[in-house]
């Protein structure tokens, strides 16, 4: 590898040992190591992905570094300090966070993540490292080093959408799971996924937005010819949400090993926000559903969906079929 590249990973193999060190061993880390273990993280768990935490001063890492006698002006290109304006100083970028390393494939720590503490309005939830040589965030996978001979062992991969979801799982024995940093699914990312298997099954959090990333993610893969299936989460929780709610047995039984199709999934949430009682989200609910099956060549599927449907709205069968024709006369 180049000299620029070993040089970022140096830095952050040594950032995140100082993290980490500070979590652990370190008054200062005290409050962090509480607030995690509130949050259910074992010393296993910190252990196994190298939690940190950086402390709430502007110079605390830049001043180690320093010491170190590495060069600050190339450390700025890892996005750990910042420079600052028409001065040759620098800060930490840093600072007052939980500190989530980011590993590559082959298990470097290439970027962080920082939570706050407490939520509030003045800062971001989570601070990410910027791009650089070693980090682009679109092609990133948390998690993936650790979980590649599971997903193939499995040939199954679980998708989250937040990395402390994955986490969580891992916890709860599930080792196939991985979670992008904060990014819709690119391809890249599924290229990457292909290689490894063509099953993959979805689990974002159930709000309204997680449900969004979770129809996009599936168009997306089903593009790339890869078998999709949903799992969903009740109530707008998030995995971990769950997992705290209802256990680690819950979770793998009513929803990992429960995931539904891409129609059974498009189905739930298209009826959420509609009453059958009312004639226009009655259609609207028929017109979406059909929309999507008039792609699909199976006619067993047709039937089976088709079925359920006139359950649901007591539309006839019938009257629905005439209208799937309708929908695919238009698209001929
Ligand atoms: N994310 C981010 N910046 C934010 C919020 C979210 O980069 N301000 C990314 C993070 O990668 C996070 C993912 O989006 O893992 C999912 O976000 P969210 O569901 O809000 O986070 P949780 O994983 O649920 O975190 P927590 O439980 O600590 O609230
Ligand atoms: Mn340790
Ligand atoms: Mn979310
Ligand atoms: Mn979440
Ligand atoms: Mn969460």
């Amino acid at each position: 590898v180049s000299k620029e590249v070993s040089m970022m990973r140096k830095a952050h193999e040594f950032a995140s040992d100082y993290f980490h060190h500070l979590l652990l061993h370190t008054e200062e880390g005290e409050n962090a190591l509480h607030y995690l273990e509130e949050r259910g993280f074992s010393k296993e768990i910190i252990e196994k992905y190298k939690i940190g935490w950086s402390l709430p001063k502007w110079d605390a890492l830049t001043t180690l570094l320093e010491r170190k006698g590495m060069d600050l002006q190339e450390i700025e290109k890892t996005g750990l300090i910042i420079r600052k304006e028409n001065e040759l100083k620098y800060f930490d970028r840093f600072r007052g966070r939980i500190m989530f390393p980011v590993f590559d494939e082959t298990g470097y720590v290439i970027a962080f993540s920082g939570r706050i503490l407490e939520k509030n309005e003045n800062e971001a939830k989570y601070l990410n490292s910027p791009e650089s040589p070693i980090f682009q965030k679109s092609h990133v996978l948390y998690n993936l080093d650790k979980a590649r001979l599971d997903i193939r062992k499995q040939r199954n991969v679980i998708v989250f959408e937040g990395f402390l979801d994955v986490i969580a799982a891992s916890k709860a024995g599930i080792g196939n799971g991985i979670a992008t940093m904060g990014t819709a699914l690119t391809s890249t990312h599924i290229t990457k996924l292909n290689r490894l298997t063509s099953n993959v099954t979805l689990c974002f959090d159930g709000d309204r937005a997680g449900m969004e990333a979770a129809k996009k993610a599936s168009t997306a893969l089903q593009a790339h010819q890869i078998q999709t299936e949903i799992a969903i989460i009740p109530d707008a929780m998030d995995p971990d949400d769950y997992i705290k709610n209802y256990g680690e047995e819950a979770f793998r039984t009513k929803i990992i090993e429960k995931p539904h199709s891409y129609l059974s999934f498009m189905m739930i949430v298209s009826k959420r926000d509609k009453n059958f009682n009312n004639e226009n989200d009655t259609l609207q609910y028929i017109q979406e559903i059909l929309e999507i099956l008039s792609d699909r060549s199976s006619s067993v599927e047709r039937d089976l969906y088709i079925r359920q449907l006139s359950q649901e709205t007591n539309v006839s069968e019938e009257a629905i079929y005439q209208h799937l024709r309708k929908i695919q006369g238009k698209q001929a």
